[in-house]
């Protein structure tokens, strides 16, 4: 496993991470959920990321009780805040009161005293941007943070946040998390990157795989089990079209001529990027971490060439 600095901080974070969205507290079993976290920490991946909403709280409980026999200062763990998670109108949303409120059943959850990076889930705009920064940055003080990030957020707004943190000198936010992947990464390379570098944040970059559809698992149809197949997916089997099918069949013949798989050559192809911080992936059995793990050493060798050639398959986003 190789570490990357996250942006300019001193944080080290895995180049892979594993994610627990879906997957923990709902799709997969507890014990299944503890075995991932255990072979990945056994790999080498020291960064965990989990939210407030994953399956309604039940992914970071699930995630507290497996990582209690593991040393709490070799992991970065990270959770998130914005999506509704309590009743009535601050239940919801980035005021200091449902951040502050969100935090507390988060560490609660996870059995910590502390998070190593703390997200933004999505921009608030029925909340000063003011409050949003003062509130990570007192987090940050009391030491129940590490780092704050954003989550999906515009340049603009992550700018406006740069700039109120330096204006009332509070801390600004370290990291963006993005979703990038080869079906989606016109708004990372021409938006988020220019903008986050500038301004020394790291990049973790959520759903390589853009849910399974980059393993190459969808190319003949969908498999019983998977997620597509889940009855609350029906959004993804809407983003399962012919044309991207079409791209990821050419991905998967090349990725055979390398004696590669496609899931290695698509988290390969992020890996390459060095504004990327961690690639956070997700699983729902040990075969598919041990596969998406290797995919590091993978991104040292391919050539320019060979990413020409993935440029060429993949084209324009559809
Ligand atoms: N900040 C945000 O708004 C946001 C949004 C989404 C995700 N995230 C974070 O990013 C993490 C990863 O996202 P994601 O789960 O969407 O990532 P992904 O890598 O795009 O999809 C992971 C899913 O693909 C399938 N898969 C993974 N490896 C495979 C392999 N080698 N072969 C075949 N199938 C494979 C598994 O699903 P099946 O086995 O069920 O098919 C797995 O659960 C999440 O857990 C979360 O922490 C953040």
């Amino acid at each position: 496993m190789h570490y990357r600095r996250m942006g300019r901080s001193g944080l080290k974070v895995s180049e892979i991470a594993l994610g627990a969205w879906v997957t923990f507290g709902s799709q997969i079993s507890e014990q299944t959920a503890s075995d991932l976290i255990h072979a990945a920490y056994e790999e080498g991946v020291n960064y965990f990321d989990n939210a407030d909403v994953y399956a309604g709280g039940q992914a970071e409980t699930v995630m507290g009780n497996a990582i209690q026999d593991l040393p709490r200062e070799a992991l970065v763990l990270s959770s998130k805040v914005f999506w509704p998670t309590m009743p009535g109108p601050n239940g919801r949303g980035l005021s200091r009161k449902h951040i502050f409120e969100s935090i507390h059943a988060s560490l609660k959850r996870m059995q910590t005293d502390y998070l190593d990076l703390y997200f933004c889930h999505r921009f608030d705009p029925d909340s000063p941007i003011e409050e949003v920064v003062r509130a990570m940055s007192d987090l940050i003080a009391q030491g129940k943070v590490m780092y704050w990030g954003t989550s999906m957020w515009e340049p603009a707004q992550i700018a406006q946040a740069h700039g109120v943190a330096r204006q009332y000198g509070l801390v600004p936010p370290s990291v963006e998390q993005p979703m990038y992947n080869l079906l989606n990464r016109r708004r990372v390379e021409h938006e988020i990157i220019p903008a986050v570098s500038d301004l020394g944040m790291g990049l973790t970059t959520f759903s390589p795989l853009y849910y399974g559809l980059l393993s190459g698992k969808y190319n003949d149809g969908i498999p019983e089990g998977s997620r597509a197949s889940l009855d609350e997916m029906a959004w993804m089997r809407e983003r399962i079209t012919e044309e991207r099918i079409a791209k990821v069949r050419n991905l998967t013949a090349m990725a055979e001529e390398l004696e590669v798989t496609t899931a290695q050559l698509s988290i390969a192809w992020i890996l390459r990027r060095k504004e990327v911080s961690s690639v956070i992936t997700g699983a729902t059995r040990l075969e598919q971490l041990d596969e998406n793990l290797v995919a590091g050493d993978l991104a040292e060798r391919l050539t320019e060439t060979e990413i020409d050639r993935i440029f060429a398959i993949i084209g324009d986003e559809v």
